[in-house]
């Protein structure tokens, strides 16, 4: 036991980070019956899709499960009404303001933890009376802090700064990982890309397959203008920068863009002109594995390296 799987009532200190086009019902229950916590990403659903999801989750596990907000959202207030209707008991913050809606939240008896890439905006987020801050680091898949600061860097200075419950995520997919996230300061982890690759992910196979044969260096933060996210460098990603060689204005960017292009990559399979986003370490993942054997073998391995840890004399 420790203070985040006290938190959420959960068997491991591990959490499903929301991905969009990634993270339906189907990952999120699978991941809470493994014992993380699943989180629905409702940064993909239309209002009436998340009710869905939310109603299948139920149905799909007797655990803690959570949703994702991406509070950039257009139909955020739908939203936040149906996360309410529902009686989820969890909710994770992104991309915002965490004074917008905790107190509402928490007013209905909802868990709230919010993402962060800075120490300055965790202790904002503790301010604003939330229960456990995510410390994303620049590695991680989606979007992203303009700082680039590293989670081995962020997790000690968070951890300096607040003191509610801290879940380090960004570079994390192994039990190694995790061990190392918790002696820095974490209490626990959340892991985005080693659930895209994972059997339960709603993403296309050929972004799966894309995610297993990404090597070290095929992944870069870009778009820092609007909103930064690390994207492999396919056919898009390059059209991207040569866009860049011409200082475009934002509005040329957001052109350029155009829209859906996360969904047309990541859930339509279109691997040419679609936005792939994953973090750096899916160089280090080659499998798509079910849910639970990645649960299970993040677990055997983090035991086996604080073993191996131990032994260490100097
Ligand atoms: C494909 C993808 C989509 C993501 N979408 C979201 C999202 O909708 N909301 C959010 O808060 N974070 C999102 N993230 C970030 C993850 O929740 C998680 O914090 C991150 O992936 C952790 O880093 P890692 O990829 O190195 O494990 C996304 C990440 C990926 C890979």
């Amino acid at each position: 036991m420790n203070r985040v799987t006290q938190l959420f009532n959960i068997q491991y200190p591990i959490i499903q980070g929301g991905m969009i086009w990634n993270s339906g019902y189907k990952l999120a229950s699978a991941v809470s019956n493994a014992g993380g916590l699943g989180l629905i990403g409702a940064g993909s659903m239309y209002p009436d899709v998340l009710r869905e999801h939310i109603q299948k989750c139920k149905k799909a596990t007797d655990k803690p499960f959570g949703v994702n907000v991406p509070m950039l959202y257009p139909n955020i207030e739908e939203i936040i009404a149906i996360i309410i209707e529902e009686e989820v008991k969890i909710v994770f913050t992104s991309a915002g303001n965490p004074k917008t809606w905790t107190t509402l939240l928490k007013d209905n008896g909802i868990t709230v933890v919010h993402v962060v890439s800075s120490s300055k905006f965790a202790l904002k987020a503790q301010e604003a009376g939330v229960d456990a801050v995510v410390a994303e680091g620049f590695e991680a898949g989606g979007h992203n802090g303009r700082e680039e600061t590293t989670t081995m860097t962020l997790i000690p200075m968070v951890k300096r700064n607040i003191t509610i419950p801290l879940i380090a995520a960004g570079g994390i997919a192994t039990g190694n990982g995790m061990l190392a996230a918790i002696v820095l300061g974490a209490d626990g982890v959340q892991m985005g890309s080693r659930f895209a690759a994972s059997v339960e992910s709603s993403s296309h196979e050929n972004f799966k397959n894309t995610i297993i044969n990404v090597e070290e260096g095929d992944t870069q933060l870009t778009l820092k203008e609007l909103a930064p996210v690390r994207l492999i460098k396919n056919k898009f990603y390059n059209d991207l920068q040569s866009l860049y060689a011409n200082c475009p204005t934002k509005e040329e960017l957001k052109d350029f863009l155009g829209r859906a292009r996360a969904k047309k990559g990541m859930f339509e399979g279109d691997l040419v002109e679609g936005e792939l986003e994953i973090g750096q370490i899916a160089g280090l993942i080659d499998e798509v594995k079910p849910v639970r054997q990645i649960i299970d073998d993040v677990i055997m391995e983090f035991e086996k390296a604080k073993d191996a840890v131990k032994l260490l004399h100097f």
